[in-house]
């Protein structure tokens, strides 16, 4: 285990498995949609990566940038989304690491309706349900989790431990180095 890392809160055989859910789920919804995924940066690009492999019928893959935490451990109010996907008539699936207070998701989902979509619905491997704050929620979730800070397969604190292949719990420490 790193050694910034408290617990290892879903190991990899965890998350494996869980993907493997989902992906069951995503096929009975999408099999005959070809629909487009739509993995948000940074974060996604790891759950992004392992969904689509674990999904066996026709799909695209997007990427979109959304506003990140920067080197802060909390959302900033405004939330910037560089948009640049063709999204008429078709079943979009917005692929996200984790959904918090939502403020992200709900901006870019909002901006994805107003290109005439079939469908958009949301698919956050983790979902912090108890610090919503936008009103936006996930069709498909990984895990229901605490208001803790996790790192690890593609979530960084300040750009780092993307590369975790577990997701840990981050010791505070790291992100209030004065003990506050
Ligand atoms: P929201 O707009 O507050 O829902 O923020 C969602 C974004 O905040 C995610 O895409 C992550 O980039 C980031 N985020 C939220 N919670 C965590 C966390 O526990 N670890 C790392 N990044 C997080
Ligand atoms: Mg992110």
């Amino acid at each position: 285990m790193h050694k910034d890392v408290l617990y290892i809160a879903y190991s990899e055989d965890e998350i494996r498995r869980r993907v493997r859910e989902l992906a069951a789920a995503l096929q009975s919804e999408y099999a005959d949609k070809n629909p487009v995924f739509i993995g948000i940066l940074k974060g996604a690009f790891v759950f992004m990566a392992d969904l689509v492999r674990a999904c066996g019928f026709p799909l695209e893959v997007q990427f979109l940038k959304a506003s990140s935490y920067g080197f802060a451990a909390v959302t900033s109010g405004t939330v910037e989304v560089s948009m640049s996907v063709a999204a008429e008539n078709r079943h979009i699936l917005i692929v996200e690491d984790i959904l918090d207070t939502g403020r992200t998701l709900k901006k870019l989902r909002d901006k994805l309706l107003a290109q005439n979509p079939a469908s958009v619905k949301i698919c956050a491997f983790l979902d912090k349900t108890e610090r919503r704050e936008a009103d936006v929620s996930a069709d498909y979730t990984g895990f229901g989790c605490p208001s803790e800070f996790f790192v690890g397969y593609g979530l960084d604190y300040a750009e780092r431990y993307r590369n975790l292949p577990y997701i840990g719990v981050l010791k505070p420490e790291i992100y209030l180095p004065d003990g506050s």
